[in-house]
């Protein structure tokens, strides 16, 4: 094994070229890593060295470049499976990110083998694409859209989830730590109950993948969805894991090149898994990127990354909590990555533009959770998220900048 490095957060931000912005004048204030977190040099040099030395299309050509691009390109896919103790290479399909990892679970696995009368479960806390790739299956299969309830506290109604478990429910998508409140999800119970009835579990772990360990075997789950952007890698690029078998009995998604072994116009065989599912030219240097920040992240001890994660985040929280007229949105016992506030009679939007003037950027709106919202019963909140580069110094000047918008309002 190599030599973990120690998690210095003065090197750490060293390592992120971005945060030496100045926004407004002020020092950059990054607090909106659950949309979309920074990169590292080591991912942004490694984008720039293969387009500069081995930019080539992959498993498609004899030639120098061609294998080198497709070496790297695979690498990742090796990177990856070893990352999240995937039992072999084989089970990690490249999507466009978690979105698309879901669409592909709903329309290959999930929609072959839907009933009138089947139902698919969710919970109250999904963001967007844990709940429109299942709804837009409903209608022509008869089957129906159950939702697992959350509490006051923004955490999942473990009684309630237990009691909606049956042999109707084809597939449980649950989000491992959500982008909306924080919570993190006991995803390895949840797949414990949902097994006593064979429920297939796909988790959402676009936020997860960032701040927790995450080993899909141990978790027992079996879909896991992720995006490369929210782990310092770059966007348009993700994946899927699921078991080897359970691909395998999956049919294709989409068709063209890569995809297939034998094309006749009478009849087209497929290639195996995972390339049965990466129709056309992939995104290579997405790939080549997505390697580099698990790389990144794998030279620190992941703990450590989650150690300080938590220092940030409950930092935040105690400081927050001071001030007046400020409501945490989620409050659950156990929480990752990120704080929703509303703040008196402030919009979140002008909150969002005034504390732009400090040079903070955090995220305003429904957080593509419209239904979170709608329970909390307020249409937007203020976010702020964190990443591994954040201190607590920003949390101070965050708290000050509140403090500001408050008086001013
Ligand atoms: N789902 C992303 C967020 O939480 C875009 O901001």
């Amino acid at each position: 094994m190599t030599q973990k490095r120690v998690f210095d957060i003065e090197e750490v931000r060293r390592d992120f070229p971005i945060l030496t912005r100045k926004i407004h004048g002020k020092p950059l204030v990054y607090f909106d890593t659950a949309s979309s977190a920074q990169r590292p040099l080591a991912v942004i040099e490694a984008t720039d060295n293969f387009y500069r030395e081995h930019n080539a299309n992959v498993h498609r050509g004899v030639h120098t470049l061609s294998q080198e691009a497709t070496d790297l390109y695979e690498g990742g896919r090796h990177k990856l499976a070893r990352f999240i103790n995937a039992s072999s290479w084989r089970e990690v399909v490249f999507t466009r990110g978690t979105t698309e990892a879901i669409n592909l679970v709903a329309n290959s696995f999930l929609r072959p083998m839907l009933q009138p009368g089947d139902e698919i479960l969710v919970t109250q806390m999904e963001h967007h694409a844990n709940i429109v790739p299942w709804q837009m299956l409903l209608e022509e299969t008869g089957a129906c859209l159950k939702v697992v309830p959350i509490n006051q506290r923004g955490e999942l109604e473990m009684d309630a989830l237990e009691s909606m478990l049956s042999e109707r429910v084809k597939l449980l998508g649950v989000v491992h730590v959500s982008n909306a409140l924080g919570t993190v999800n006991p995803v390895q119970e949840i797949c414990r109950l949902a097994k006593r009835f064979e429920i297939p579990v796909l988790v959402d772990g676009s936020q997860a993948m960032p701040h927790l360990a995450v080993d899909v075997q141990a978790l027992g789950c079996d879909f896991y969805c992720m995006s490369g952007h929210k782990m310092y890698g770059p966007t348009g690029i993700g994946a899927l894991w699921a078991r080897e078998a359970t691909l395998d009995a999956m049919p294709p998604w989409q068709g063209g090149g890569d995809m297939i072994r034998k094309v006749t116009f009478e009849k087209t065989t497929w290639n195996d898994v995972p390339a049965k599912f990466e129709a056309g030219t992939p995104n290579i240097a997405g790939g080549v990127g997505l390697a580099a920040a698990i790389d990144y992240l794998s030279s620190f001890d992941m703990a450590e990354i989650s150690a300080h994660d938590h220092r940030v985040l409950n930092y935040a929280t105690e400081c927050m909590t001071g001030i007046e007229g400020l409501q945490i949105i989620g409050t659950a016992h156990d929480k990752a990555g990120a704080i929703s506030f509303t703040l008196g009679d402030i919009h979140p939007h002008d909150l969002g533009t005034i504390i732009d003037h400090h040079g903070i950027a955090l995220r305003t709106g429904h957080h593509c959770a419209m239904p979170v919202m709608q329970f909390f019963n307020v249409p937007a909140t203020a976010r702020v998220s964190f990443g591994m580069y954040n201190t607590e110094s920003e949390v101070d000047v965050l708290i000050d900048a509140l403090h500001q918008s408050r008086e001013m309002f």
